[in-house]
């Protein structure tokens, strides 16, 4: 096995030189095996989305090291960041954030679109993922017609869309009841036994990260322990077979507006600015996309989907 993610006293501080600097890591080292499931865990405010930021190249140490796949990322330009995160890395959110305006199915297509994917390749590729996360009969479905499992499965096979190497999971179960989690949980042992992807898992719930292969715990911006799970296997559960009862309250929450609701003061525990970044860039896609063949053939797909007829191509 090799190392996949190394991390050398990485520091970042906030406001560098003014009267309100703060350094929220104080100098993280961390190595991550290619194909290891990796939960981090710790109190709210502690820098874990700090760090998810710094792991998934949304932003940039003050200072320190981090080698990612054997590339220096502090060597890369602003736009070989950005092709290093579409390429390598894959992003699952706590409120998903899918874009609302369209389907499930063009939802996963958005970073191979983002990549430069021909669309007989994207649409192939996303109904294979769609399948992949048992929801292969949605491929049509507006995230406002899914509940919150099956949005964040949506939200998963796009995070494998260019099929990463890495994918980073920032409280992926933190707006789900825990039985929706538990089946969220199993797709990323699924993803991690069958597709050998290497995870990384932030998380408040210790039950979940007791089943990754290693729990490392951040406190005040420092890794205080780091210990061994208990590497749970997959049980193979039926991932549709979903409760979508009483906690979908946190679903009506979610506005059209994909930037309100990152903003949304009730989902207090999400650091804006990787969901911001992503959206930003995905969204000028969107706009490019429509100057392209995609418009039309979005037009054409909904009045041939109307008697949801997903699989009928
Ligand atoms: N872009 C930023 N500018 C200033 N402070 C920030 C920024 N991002 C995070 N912080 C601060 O860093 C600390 C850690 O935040 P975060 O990494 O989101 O913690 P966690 O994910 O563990 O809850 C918090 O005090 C937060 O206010
Ligand atoms: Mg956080």
């Amino acid at each position: 096995m090799s190392t996949i993610i190394k991390l050398e006293n990485i520091v970042k501080r906030f406001y560098e030189g003014q009267e309100n600097e703060l350094e929220i890591l104080h100098g993280i080292s961390l190595e991550v095996e290619e194909g290891e499931f990796v939960a981090i865990v710790g109190p709210s405010g502690s820098g874990k989305s700090t760090l998810m930021n710094m792991i998934g190249v949304l932003d940039r140490p003050t200072s320190g090291t981090y080698i990612l796949d054997g590339i220096n990322v502090g060597d890369a330009d602003d736009s070989e960041l950005s092709e290093i995160r579409n390429q390598k890395i894959g992003f699952v959110f706590q409120t998903y954030n899918l874009i609302s305006k369209t389907n499930a199915q063009k939802n996963i297509e958005l970073p191979m679109l983002y990549s430069g994917t021909d669309r007989n390749t994207r649409v192939k590729r996303a109904k294979e993922l769609l399948e992949l996360v048992e929801m292969g009969d949605r491929a049509k479905h507006l995230p406002e017609e899914l509940s919150g499992g099956q949005k964040q499965r949506v939200a998963i096979a796009r995070a494998m869309a260019n099929d990463p190497a890495i994918i980073l999971a920032d409280e992926p179960t933190g707006a789900l009841d825990s039985k929706t989690g538990r089946l969220v949980m199993d797709l990323f042992h699924k993803l991690n036994k069958e597709k050998h992807k290497t995870i990384v898992l932030i998380t408040h719930s210790n039950e979940l990260a007791s089943e990754t292969d290693r729990i490392i715990s951040i406190k005040d911006g420092n890794i205080v322990d780091i210990k061994e799970g208990k590497k749970v296997k997959n049980e193979n559960t039926n991932i549709s077979n979903e409760n979508t009862g009483n906690n979908e309250n946190n679903e009506n929450n979610v506005n059209n507006n994909i930037i309100e609701t990152l903003n949304n003061d009730n989902l207090e525990n999400e650091t804006t600015k990787q969901n911001e970044e992503i959206i930003k860039e995905i969204n000028v896609k969107i706009d490019d996309s429509t100057t392209d063949e995609s418009e039309n053939d979005e037009k054409n797909e909904e009045s041939s989907n109307n008697q949801n007829n997903e699989n009928g191509e």
